[in-house]
């Protein structure tokens, strides 16, 4: 999709249809008011006819406005202006978006990035319409053998926005907004491939590509490498499936090359969670492909960063494999060894992504990360806990688990904070090894951070749940692609305080 920042008023727009906002009970803006004027009263006489009112969701396609050099309006219901928000504002860009994409405009100029959105500037409206407008026309249906295209799909947006100065600023938050869609779009792509498909080995390809693509480096540990770094907690999981696992490393230099210390992203990488001896319920187990959904997010956010050709280094580290019930398998009550040295009994075979996570944790030391952010759908608990808006953070640094907080707001990719205190640390007792995998039914999310907290001792370390939201059940099911914007933001903030600290200091 091609997206232009463009100022001017809407009635001197040569285009194939014009989108604007209408507020209930049918308030026309000033853009609307401007459109109403030129055409004689068209659109006043429509809405006083009751055409439409401006409810949240309602849309009215207008064409043949008269004297007009567009071909049609578009008229998009925004609710009640007072209980206009930021979630009402996303809704209208995804409805805007899809009706456009189904009624044959290949391209719009669209007003609705100037809708009023309380204590949200230009540069963020436009950034959320860039990628919202994106994330609604994605579709995954490579693997259908007919997929339905649209006959005439959208192909262009031109934001408008109030003056020209704006555009400078609009046109960066467009460039941001792409590189973040097309990093979500290669995790939500990569999400939705089935298990027979994207293996461990599916993944260090696509890691290979997106090294070429954007000159990273890649180097992929295989089994006797992981042997050799005596990381028996992630080969242990490994043993019960057929695919050999993956720990996959990607190095991206955008930093200054003496020295700076990269931020370290590890994404858990289970590629089938079937539970493995403890072996979950038949029901839903296909959602399980979705478990390398943290791998995912760290592949996408390269893609953002490389296409952003943000001035940070960073590494991904992914360890992979799939968590399956083969006759060499883990069984509950059995001891491993973690690279840390650490020794781990096993209570609960499903509890895998903990194992897999603490030894690529462990192996994060050697580039003397500033800081280290997991990313893993870890616990079913914590989509009890936080349901599917919220992902859960918690961490050992309380100043990195505000940097996260806060690019969480920006991006509208929401976190919620969850304690890590010690109190919990004691359920994770066992009488055999120095620490179980599992710690009983309370407060599950938090007991599965404490288990990584144990191997992150020597880190800056934040750990993000996605369990809850990084895919969608029902009639939606799907990778959301989450939380690539998220995590995206916090390396832009990082780079522009950077700069700025940059800039004071000389
Ligand atoms: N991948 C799952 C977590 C999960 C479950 C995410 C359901 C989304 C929906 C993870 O490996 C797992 O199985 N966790 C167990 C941990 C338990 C055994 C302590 C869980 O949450 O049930
Ligand atoms: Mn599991
Ligand atoms: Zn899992």
């Amino acid at each position: 999709m091609e997206f232009i920042a463009k100022s001017g008023s809407p009635e001197k727009q040569r285009t194939a249809c014009i989108t604007v906002g209408v507020h209930e009970p049918r308030k026309m803006s000033a853009r609307v008011r401007q459109i109403d004027q030129a055409s004689g009263g068209m659109i006043s006489s429509l809405l006083r006819r009751g055409d439409m009112d401006g409810k949240l969701g309602q849309t009215l396609l207008l064409p043949n406005i008269p004297n007009m050099p567009f071909e049609r309006v578009l008229l998009v219901g925004c609710g009640k202006e007072r209980e206009f928000n930021e979630q009402r504002y996303l809704d209208v860009i995804a409805r805007a978006a899809s009706v456009l994409n189904d009624t044959g405009s290949t391209e719009t100029t669209s007003y609705l990035a100037e809708l009023e959105v309380k204590g949200r500037n230009n540069a963020w409206k436009v950034r959320q319409a860039v990628t919202t407008t994106e994330a609604t026309l994605y579709r995954s249906d490579q693997l259908k053998s007919s997929p339905v295209q649209p006959r005439r799909p959208l192909r262009k947006v031109v934001l408008a926005v109030p003056k020209r100065s704006d555009i400078a600023t609009a046109e960066q938050a467009i460039a941001e907004g792409k590189a973040i869609s097309a990093g979500v779009a290669l995790t939500r792509t990569l999400g939705n491939l089935p298990g027979n498909i994207c293996t461990p080995e599916y993944l260090a390809d696509q890691a290979s590509q997106l090294a070429q693509s954007y000159s990273f480096t890649v180097s992929v540990l295989e089994l006797e490498d992981m042997q050799r770094l005596g990381m028996g907690a992630l080969l242990s999981v490994a043993r019960g499936s057929r695919q050999p696992p993956k720990l996959i490393v990607l190095e991206y230099r955008g930093g200054d090359d003496d020295g700076e210390d990269p931020v370290a992203l590890v994404g858990k990488g289970i590629t089938f969670d079937s539970g493995g001896i403890s072996i979950k319920p038949a029901g839903h187990m296909d959602e399980m492909k979705f478990d390398m959904c943290g791998a995912g997010s760290v592949l996408g956010t390269l893609k953002a960063v490389g296409e952003l050709k943000l001035a940070i280094n960073i590494v991904g580290i992914i360890p992979s494999c799939e968590n399956m019930p083969d006759g060499n398998a883990n069984k509950p009550g059995d001891i491993i060894k973690s690279m840390s040295g650490q020794t781990i009994e096993v209570l609960n075979t499903d509890a895998e992504g903990r194992l897999i996570l603490c030894d690529a944790l462990t192996y994060a030391e050697r580039f003397k990360p500033s800081a280290v952010i997991d990313i893993a759908t870890l616990t079913g608990a914590c989509v009890i806990a936080l349901g599917k808006e919220a992902s859960g953070l918690m961490s050992n640094h309380e100043p990195l688990a505000r940097e996260l907080l806060a690019a969480a707001r920006e991006s509208h990719d929401r976190a919620w904070q969850l304690p890590l205190w010690d109190d919990y640390q004691t359920q994770l007792d066992s009488n055999f090894a120095d620490v179980a995998n599992v710690g009983g039914r309370e407060a599950g999310t938090i007991t599965a951070a404490c288990f990584l907290s144990r191997f992150a001792k020597k880190l800056r370390w934040a750990h993000l749940d996605i369990a809850g939201t990084a895919w969608k059940s029902g009639k939606e099911k799907g990778a959301t692609g989450r939380p690539v914007a998220l995590l995206t933001q916090f390396l832009i903030t990082r780079c522009r305080d950077k700069a700025s600290a940059q800039r004071a200091s000389a």
